[in-house]
């Protein structure tokens, strides 16, 4: 659908960028800050590991000057929280406290909205030894923490993330290194982890609105477009079963405290429902999400399996769709161009999750990441000519606009990533950000900051409200 008169973007629209804690603090053990399962996972060789990352712990003013430079309204950071707790709950690390002061200090000084992601993947190391989201415990953990958050940053943080992608730690949980290998026992507790993440963030939100009148928090899953890879029936009736698995099992049980009915059909045919505890669906159901934060990196297309229809054995990595016998498999989408990483492209896919997540839920919504990874060169004199990210988002930036004359209601956008960081399995040359960081694989050379061409273009398009 064309229109001939395109609605602007909202005048206090929030461009952004955002970052985790682990993809670019470094700094992992320094100043009292506990191991995440994140720093004791096992890392594939190739690639390095997130102990310098960035180094933002001891760059960020200058990085933030580079952020105001760009014009953010906005810029979105994980709390680490074993910075906080390095324990996951019980004695709370001062300096890690005093870390993010100044950080969200140093964004407000510059005007920029800190919106903060509590839990972006890295959970404390102590609580994994203790059965990690297996153990009902960890709720009690994160209310915990969800509480000390907000008592320290709620008189400065107005947005507020509860999870990063819950939907992928549980989908693709091996391959982001929040849970080990796949087998049949681990897909069931897989399920209770995520019940209790989906109790943990109910709970939060809850507090939050008991505390923090003023503050919104909503959930920041990964939703994509699921495509049927034909118009048989059957690949139609497995794109829907999907779309209920990957997508709205996460956002039903946030905005409407339900198990999605099909997701829940799917968990009994395979014995995966997860013990509940009296009380759990009224906490569910007490803690609503004021927006809605979402991931879109492209779409995935699936059709009808009918068991060994492929190889299975991998789960894949956050965008690669695999499938699972009998209920999906994967497919590749012949109309897209593929990233050098061999990420699907689909921006025309981003204005259709955009209508599909706001016709089912009428909540605002924010764009939390969406972005290229790519191999960029530094180019002699300090330059990078990433004129394919500068494609990439204009494009999915036209299609939020078109959204918006949709009549979706999009009060912001913070591509991944703000910086350049280490990307979550696939190491530090993957680069994504709009500022270059002068380091090498395991060399951390001098981790110098430099702005790319994509730099100036964003810049543009924040003081422009939009693109020209
Ligand atoms: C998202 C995650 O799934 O995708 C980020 O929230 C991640 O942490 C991003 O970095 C890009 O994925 P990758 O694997 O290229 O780093």
């Amino acid at each position: 659908m064309n229109y001939d008169q395109i609605k602007p973007f909202p005048s206090k629209f929030l461009w952004g960028g955002s970052t985790s804690a682990y993809q670019v603090e470094g700094a992992w053990n320094e100043d009292g800050k506990g191991p995440s399962v994140i720093d004791m996972a096992n890392h594939v060789p190739e690639v390095t590991d997130f102990k310098v990352a960035s180094d933002h712990y001891h760059h960020y003013q200058e990085d933030i000057q580079l952020l105001a430079e760009m014009g953010f309204k906005a810029y979105r950071f994980s709390v680490s929280w074993a910075r906080i707790y390095p324990e996951g709950s019980g004695e709370l690390n001062q300096k890690g406290i005093q870390f993010y002061h100044q950080l969200i200090d140093e964004l407000l000084s510059y005007n920029i909205e800190p919106i903060l992601t509590m839990y972006h993947f890295d959970l404390p190391y102590a609580l994994e030894e203790q059965g990690g989201w297996s153990n009902r415990k960890t709720v009690d953990a994160f209310e915990q923490y969800a509480e000390t958050l907000f008592d320290h940053f709620g008189d400065r943080v107005k947005y507020w993330l509860t999870i990063n992608e819950q939907n992928m730690i549980i989908l693709h949980g091996s391959s982001i290194g929040t849970s080990s290998q796949d087998s049949e026992n681990q897909q069931q507790d897989l399920y209770q982890q995520n019940h209790h993440m989906l109790v943990a963030q109910a709970k939060a939100m809850a507090l939050c609105h008991r505390k923090l009148p003023n503050a919104k928090i909503g959930p920041a899953p990964n939703i994509a477009p699921i495509y049927p890879a034909s118009s048989k029936s059957e690949d139609i009736l497995a794109a829907n079963s999907y779309t209920n698995i990957r997508n709205w099992l996460y956002l039903d049980a946030a905005v409407y405290g339900q198990y999605n009915h099909v997701a829940w059909a799917y968990l009994e045919k395979k014995g995966y429902t997860p013990v509940m505890q009296e009380g759990d669906m009224r906490i569910l159901q007490a803690g609503k999400p004021d927006f809605i934060a979402f991931n879109y990196y492209t779409s995935q297309t699936v059709g009808e399996s009918t068991g060994g229809d492929m190889d299975y054995s991998h789960t894949g990595d956050q965008h690669e769709t695999v499938g699972e016998p009998g209920i999906y498999r994967g497919s590749v989408n012949e109309n897209l161009k593929k990233t050098e990483f061999g990420w699907e492209i689909d921006p025309v896919g981003f204005r259709t999750v955009l209508r599909e997540i706001y016709s089912r839920y009428h909540l605002p919504l924010i764009v939390t990441e969406n972005g290229l990874g790519a191999f960029d060169q530094l180019e002699e004199g300090d330059v990078v000519n990433d004129t394919y990210r500068i494609d990439y988002l204009r494009q999915h930036i036209e299609q939020i606009q078109l959204a918006i004359t949709d009549g979706v209601d999009v009060f912001g956008y913070c591509p991944w990533s703000a910086i350049d960081l280490v990307s979550t399995h696939q190491g530090s040359s993957k680069r994504y950000g709009f500022i270059y960081v002068n380091r090498d694989e395991f060399d951390v050379k001098d981790l110098r900051r430099i702005r790319k061409q994509s730099f100036y273009w964003y810049q543009k398009v924040i003081a422009n409200n939009g693109l020209e």
